[in-house]
């Protein structure tokens, strides 16, 4: 598998060069991979319609086959092929918030293929904003089957190097739109259950679906606790060890006194041991914690959680590369972004909270 090379094309974000797209498109109409910008994360995008290539989506990530993939439309039209029916929410929903980072669950239409949707009855469609990606899919002229474009259970990629630290070798083409504005995936909406539910907190808040539904209900608390092992697949991205880094990490819970001298403390005790500490906080825990001699990666300020979110991944990966032998990370309320950024922490620190 790791035997292509794999090129890196710089595109305008914002008007995307028609050649460069020309050229990933057909790529995909080949059967082969293109790594791509969203304004979530970086995808890893196949031909919907071809089974081949989306095999190779599984191998590339190495994700296993009972993990579906979302699908990736540009027009309304294009939904209407991929599900039995539309429920009514789903439009007043598509119109409230698409483009964007929204996914909806939806009953697949037979001819989706069985590799996209792991044999479920459902389908995970979402119609990105990012001008790259819209483009893409236009010129491919059919959906894109796309994950996050990291390696299985890693941190998902915000930039194109992110995505090159982990596929290179295993694709042919990563288009570089810079970094990517929400940094945190799609929030995943259930319309199939009787009452709609998230599955996956995401880029557009609870708070912002019950505008236009009033009845959403956040994510059940078990899916947010669920065991790496789960067979109830509903939305496997809720294993608790998806969007792990690759060393330990905690998440420190409590008042803000208490919580500061708890990190300072645990910074101590494994320093004193010779561990190399990172710290993920937030601009406010500055003065109480960047002379701990840890290794600090500030997300922003508390009070722009959208910037936190933006900043998240690449805060996780920034103190990977630090070689740190340990993260401890600053919990957040669950507040608008708060909820997806506290989900994705508490999958990074693999379910370890320390309550102080
Ligand atoms: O923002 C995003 O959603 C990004 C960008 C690339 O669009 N994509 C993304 O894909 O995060 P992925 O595969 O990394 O996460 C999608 C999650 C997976 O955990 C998968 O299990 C869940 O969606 N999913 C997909 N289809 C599903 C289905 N039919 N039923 C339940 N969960 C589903
Ligand atoms: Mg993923």
């Amino acid at each position: 598998m790791d035997n292509q090379q794999t090129e890196v094309l710089p595109i305008n974000s914002l008007a995307p060069d028609p050649s460069i797209i020309e050229r990933a498109a057909q790529l995909l109409c080949s059967g082969k991979l293109v790594v791509f910008p969203t304004e979530t994360v970086y995808g890893l995008g196949a031909d919907a319609f071809q089974i081949a290539a989306v095999e190779q989506i599984f191998a590339a990530k190495g994700r296993p086959f009972s993990d579906p993939l979302i699908v990736h439309i540009a027009t309304l039209e294009t939904l209407e092929t991929l599900v039995r029916e539309i429920p009514p929410h789903a439009l007043q929903l598509a119109q409230a918030f698409w483009p964007g980072p929204l996914t909806l669950l939806l009953p697949a239409h037979a001819r989706v293929p069985k590799m996209i949707t792991a044999g479920l009855d459902t389908v995970a469609v979402r119609m990105p904003r990012h001008p790259v990606a819209l483009a893409l899919i236009q010129a491919t002229g059919s959906p894109i089957a796309a994950p996050s474009a990291n390696r299985f259970m890693h941190v998902s990629p915000t930039i194109a190097q992110h995505a090159l630290a982990d596929l290179d070798g295993r694709v042919p083409l990563i288009l570089d739109g810079g970094p990517c504005e929400v940094g945190i995936e799609s929030t995943i909406l259930d319309l199939c259950a009787e009452t709609p539910r998230i599955l996956r907190p995401g880029g557009v808040s609870l708070e912002a679906l019950r505008t236009i539904l009033p009845q959403v209900q956040p994510p059940s608390v078990r899916s947010s606790q669920q065991a790496h092992e789960t067979q109830a697949q509903q939305a496997p991205g809720q294993m608790l060890v998806h969007y792990a880094p690759r060393m330990p990490a905690f998440l420190f819970e409590g008042n803000i006194e208490v919580l500061h001298k708890a990190i300072l403390a645990e910074i101590q005790k494994r320093q004193a041991v010779g561990e190399r500490v990172g710290i993920l906080l937030v601009d406010e825990d500055l003065l109480a914690l960047q002379n701990s001699g840890a290794f600090v990666y500030s997300l922003g300020s508390i009070d722009a959680l959208e910037q936190v979110a933006a900043r998240l991944f690449a805060g996780l990966r920034t103190l990977e590369e630090a070689g740190v032998q340990v993260i401890l990370c600053r919990s957040f309320g669950i507040q608008g972004a708060g909820m997806a950024i506290r989900d994705r922490l508490l999958k990074a620190a693999g379910g370890k909270v320390i309550y102080v």
